[in-house]
């Protein structure tokens, strides 16, 4: 394995608001997604990714979106996204003025009929004036390819799926792609055959990658992604996360643990650790929970003496 060419910085998005806390079967209020928000900030997150326009039906925990939008404290040079599936979040996101909406679609039929309610077909119909809009309105677009490595439902899914994907997400003028491990069954060859079939279609650079670890196998699948050249990750503090719609996912790769891989490669992020595990730790407490963060727990108990 070659580590010699890496890329010298990485610039991670935080999830956690959103993908960590919409599996939450708990509620959480809005005030605690915006305390994160803030600490998140804190720890030097230039990206956040607060919450998602979605129907309250299919994902409760987001309903306050509008509340959380409103609450937060926007602070210069960070950027803040949020989930629009379609025109009606699109619009009910607007007045908020976030930075980047994330429309999302799936490799797989069948996860998009779960997840969205419509074909991959239809997805990219009903995004296609969602992108117009954004982009009229000034807001930089990105997209999210849901199951580029396996579906809950179909298995497996063949890099030539995501390669179709991304071509049409690029078609509609969507900017920036993530390559979605939604239920983290991926190894680090899989994952880069399915980033190699979305650089058919977008530029390195404009390439992330969104890895849930379920199978324990997400950093070893950023380094993969990384020795491809990519350097854009979604990530989420204290490992919060999951889709209410894909059975069996558990959370993202934690935050702190891929600052603790980058920092230690000498990969510059510009996240204080320190303050990301107290987020992490702000975050486990609410939840009455140990941090899903191995690289979180080992520091916070170093801490402790
Ligand atoms: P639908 O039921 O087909 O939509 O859902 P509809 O257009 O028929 O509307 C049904 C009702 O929802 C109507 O209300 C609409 O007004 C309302 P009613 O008349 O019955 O009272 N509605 C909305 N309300 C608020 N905001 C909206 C909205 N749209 C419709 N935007 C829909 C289709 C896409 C809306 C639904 O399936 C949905 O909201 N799905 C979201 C699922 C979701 O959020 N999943 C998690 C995020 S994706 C993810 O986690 C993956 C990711 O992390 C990458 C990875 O790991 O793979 C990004
Ligand atoms: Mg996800």
């Amino acid at each position: 394995m070659n580590l010699n060419n890496l890329p010298k910085r990485v610039k991670l998005v935080e999830v956690g608001p959103r993908d960590g806390l919409q599996n939450e079967k708990q509620a959480v209020p809005a005030a605690v997604k915006i305390e994160l928000v803030q600490r998140l900030q804190a720890a030097g997150l230039k990206e956040i990714e607060v919450t998602s326009f979605v129907s309250p039906k299919w994902v409760p925990q987001m309903a306050d979106a509008a509340e959380v939008m409103a609450g937060i404290t926007r602070v210069p040079g960070v950027r803040y996204s949020v989930l629009t599936p379609n025109l009606k979040g699109f619009e009910a996101a607007r007045p908020f003025k976030p930075d980047e909406i994330v429309v999302f679609a799936a490799a797989s039929e069948a996860f998009s009929q779960k997840n969205i309610n419509c074909s991959i077909t239809e997805s990219i119909e009903r995004f296609a004036p969602v992108v117009a809009a954004a982009r009229a309105a000034g807001i930089y677009v990105r997209g999210a390819m849901s199951c580029a490595v396996g579906c809950p439902y179909e298995g497996e899914i063949a890099p030539e799926r995501v390669s179709y994907l991304a071509g049409l997400m690029k078609g509609i003028g969507v900017q920036h792609i993530g390559v979605a491990d939604t239920i983290g069954v991926g190894t680090p060859l899989k994952v880069q055959r399915a980033i190699e079939a979305t650089l058919k279609h977008f530029d390195l650079n404009d390439v992330s990658g969104h890895f849930h670890d379920t199978y324990g196998q997400a950093l070893a699948n950023m380094l993969a992604s990384l020795q491809l050249g990519v350097w854009h990750f979604d990530a989420s503090v204290a490992g919060l996360g999951g889709c209410p719609y894909a059975r069996g996912a558990t959370g993202n790769v934690a935050t702190e643990d891929v600052v603790y891989l980058l920092h230690g490669m000498g990969i510059e992020t510009g996240i204080d650790l320190d303050q990301l595990i107290d987020a992490g730790q702000f975050i486990s407490d609410f939840l009455s929970r140990a941090t899903q963060s191995r690289a979180g727990k080992a520091l916070f108990n170093k801490r402790q003496g």
